[in-house]
């Protein structure tokens, strides 16, 4: 707990690539409900994206892109710290202390690398660490430090971290075990959303908007932009005149996520009573998306502008997540016998 005796809420977000309407509904918007109930530290994982974007125009790019969008949703920096993982050195030299202190085995064991070798068995490689890259297998180290540096309560995560959530409490344990008479770190708590499913949106081609899939929609894509891929969504081939079940269609449970309950209910009743299309129901969509989004696009291209206010914000952020760091820091190097000169 920190002074205000609200708990600590800490999340950390990938920037690997551009954010998405699917970001929003998942990720963004449960993250900032959070945020009035807890103090919250959101941070930029980039040095986590580090292992798998090997192109520097990416990489800063979105990097800078995910803070912007984060600004531009709500995320008040005056409430909540706000940094890049990378602003923080702090970090990167517990990474190491923790470390020490991790069982391989346990890192032998995490989904992430085992699924990156589970690929290279089924591509009939008989080195199966083949294109691993060390930064992975460490990956669930250094998100626990991420965790365990800012002293957090609860992380709030999707069911594929939760492992890594596990791994954390664990290396903590192990931790204190060795050294928790002169220091001790708090042990964190997932939070996962109750089921995934209300807040998963579906991409162009009908599958979960995601990445992966290449189906996302951006969030501030310009509107021409924006308008051809809504009229790419994918449809079927029933006739305008015929009733059509709206619960089948990706474009209406894009619709439900953005427009008003009138307008859901209206469109609703339009679909099934037949003599609507598809088309109609694209052109609805699109009309919803852009009037949300085109104040938004405004406000993100502002910042995403090479000298924004942005950087002073993740400058200030950083000050404030060292600020936090450094005590835990210290605490651990008295606790591990390497003390200042
Ligand atoms: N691994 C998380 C993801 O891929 C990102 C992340 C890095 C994170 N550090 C974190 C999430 C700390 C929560 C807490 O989405």
């Amino acid at each position: 707990m920190t002074h205000s005796g609200r708990k600590i809420s800490l999340t950390g977000i990938k920037p690997t690539g551009e954010p998405h309407l699917g970001n929003l509904i998942g990720a963004i918007r449960p993250a900032l409900e959070l945020a009035s109930d807890y103090e919250s530290i959101y941070f930029i994982a980039d040095y986590h994206a580090l292992t798998s974007v090997r192109d520097r125009t990416e990489l800063a790019t979105w990097t800078r892109s995910v803070a912007a969008t984060w600004i531009t949703m709500g995320l008040d920096p005056k409430r909540t710290i706000f940094y890049r993982q990378s602003d923080v050195p702090e970090i990167f030299e517990l990474t190491w202390v923790l470390s020490c202190v991790t069982g391989k085995g346990l890192m032998n064991r995490a989904h992430a690398y085992k699924a990156a070798r589970d690929r290279n068995a089924a591509a009939g490689l008989a080195d199966l660490d083949a294109g691993i890259n060390m930064g992975l297998f460490n990956y669930p180290v250094l998100m626990a430090v991420d965790i365990l540096i800012m002293e957090a309560d609860v992380v709030p995560v999707g069911q594929d971290q939760v492992q890594h959530l596990e791994y954390a409490a664990d290396i903590a344990g192990s931790f204190n075990h060795l050294y928790g008479d002169v220091f001790s770190f708090k042990i964190p708590m997932a939070v996962t959303p109750p089921g995934d499913s209300g807040r998963t949106l579906p991409g162009v081609d009908g599958r979960k908007m995601s990445k992966s899939y290449g189906n996302t929609i951006p969030l501030f894509a310009p509107e021409s932009r924006l308008r051809k891929l809504i009229r790419s969504i994918k449809s079927d081939s029933t006739p305008i005149e015929a009733p059509k079940d709206p619960d089948s269609s990706a474009a209406f449970q894009l619709f439900e996520n953005f427009a008003t309950p009138a307008e859901v209910a209206d469109m609703r009743q339009r679909l099934l009573a037949g003599g609507t299309g598809w088309g109609e129901l694209k052109n609805a969509l699109f009309e919803v998306l852009n009037r949300q989004l085109t104040p938004l696009r405004e406000r993100y291209l502002e910042l995403m502008a090479p000298d924004s206010e942005l950087d002073g914000l993740l400058a200030e952020g950083a000050e404030r997540a060292r600020q936090r760091a450094r005590p835990v820091l210290a605490g651990v190097r008295r606790a591990i016998g390497i003390d200042p000169l």
